[in-house]
């Protein structure tokens, strides 16, 4: 890896400016613990599933193991180490021992990260939702009461407060510059964490955006496909979730709706659209906005259509870039999941659709679905 290829990230994290050069790559939580030794965030699946990364980005709980670092340039980051002196995380860590909230510990970061912001957020809970806000925290030893007792215990009484974010007896910003290359370097005697789980194959990151090529082989012959994407609002009804609004000369203004479990966003945004007719490929590219949750998103869908015997090959490649809260779902093989399931979908709609039969699917994608599709992959891989 050569330093070209490294890019900067700029983040505030415990109150401090942190400025440094990663790989594209590098996911937030390895950024945290290998580049500022923050080890108080624990990696325990590297997949978004055990919570054992959770730490505060922008105000709100994020697993930091599947965020790229780059991803969160710009953002606010608290991790366990930053709340040593908040008052309300100091009652938890009490109560946490004094209801057996914990054995071997290595959840206790994450479950203290979320069950202070359960506290915060919530105020007074009963139990039910406490187990339900702490459904994304897994841990393989207590069997949940002592926890969910201690977090009963600190939030009786209480009120929500705004301000989740750390209250710090001395709240200082200290600009401080950690280039990685050279802690890298200057940290070589150091026993480095091991190398983290590489993204799926097909998900480059050359220019720090996530890129996945697809080929999607339809029944139908090359003229009819290519016919059939020119109309825009057509290929629109076969995207789940998507919708095409207004569209003058090249450019469009739609919506992407994604539903992940409890997460639902509404992308509006504009965007362009080109085709060539000699080549037989074809280009999207847009930016949108969810408001719900603050996120934005920016992205590309190239095209081109060939053929392949009686049929088509349709090579599609996407690549994007998530910022915001969303940006927890930029990386490993949920985003595969959704961009396969994506694919999936769209292949059997827009045959579907050549055929004059109306599309299967235009609801946005479903987590059961997301999670079968993680489960064959991985069944298959072996
Ligand atoms: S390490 Fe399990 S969710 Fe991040
Ligand atoms: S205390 Fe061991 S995993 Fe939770």
């Amino acid at each position: 890896m050569t330093p070209a290829s490294l890019v900067p990230v700029t983040l505030t994290v415990n109150g401090r400016a942190v400025q440094a050069l990663v790989e594209p790559r590098t996911h937030l939580a390895d950024f945290l613990r290998e580049h500022l030794h923050l080890t108080g965030t624990h990696l325990g699946c590297e997949q978004g599933v055990c919570g054992a990364c959770t730490v505060v980005l922008d105000g709100k709980p994020q697993r930091s193991c599947i965020a790229y670092a780059l991803d969160c340039d710009g953002s606010a980051v608290s991790t366990i180490e930053g709340f040593d002196d908040d008052v309300l995380m100091g009652a938890l860590r009490t109560a946490f021992s004094a209801h057996h909230g914990l054995q071997c510990g290595f959840c206790t970061p994450g479950m203290l990260v979320t069950a202070r912001d359960i506290v915060a957020r919530l105020g007074d809970v009963p139990e039910m939702r406490i187990r339900e806000e702490l459904s994304g925290n897994l841990c393989r030893c207590t069997g949940y009461v002592g926890i969910v007792a201690a977090i009963r215990a600190v939030c009786a009484g209480r009120l929500p407060i705004a301000a989740i974010a750390p209250i710090h007896a001395s709240a200082v910003s200290v600009p401080v510059l950690q280039d990685a290359v050279t802690r890298r370097s200057a940290s070589d005697q150091v026993p480095q964490a091991a190398e983290p789980s590489k993204p799926p194959p097909a998900i480059a990151t050359g220019d720090g955006r996530p890129t996945l090529t697809e080929r999607i082989t339809l029944t139908a012959p090359p003229d009819t496909v290519w016919a059939a994407l020119a109309d825009l609002r057509t290929v629109a009804s076969c995207v789940p979730g998507a919708e095409i609004t207004a569209i003058e000369g090249e450019a469009v203004t739609g919506r992407l709706r994604v539903a992940l479990g409890p997460i639902r966003a509404g992308f509006a945004g504009q965007g362009s659209v080109t085709r060539d007719e000699a080549t037989r490929s074809g280009q999207l590219s847009g930016r949108g906005r969810d408001t719900g949750s603050g996120s934005s998103v920016e992205g590309e869908a190239r095209y081109a259509v060939r053929p392949a015997g009686a049929g088509t090959e349709l090579e599609v490649t996407l690549s994007w870039r998530l910022t915001g809260s969303l940006a927890q779902f930029a990386r490993t093989e949920l985003v595969q999941a959704v961009a396969r399931q994506m694919l999936e979908r769209f292949t059997a709609n827009l045959e579907a659709l050549i055929q004059g039969k109306a599309p299967a699917e235009a609801r946005p994608l479903g987590v059961f679905a997301l999670l079968w599709a993680m489960i064959r992959a991985r069944l298959f891989r072996r």
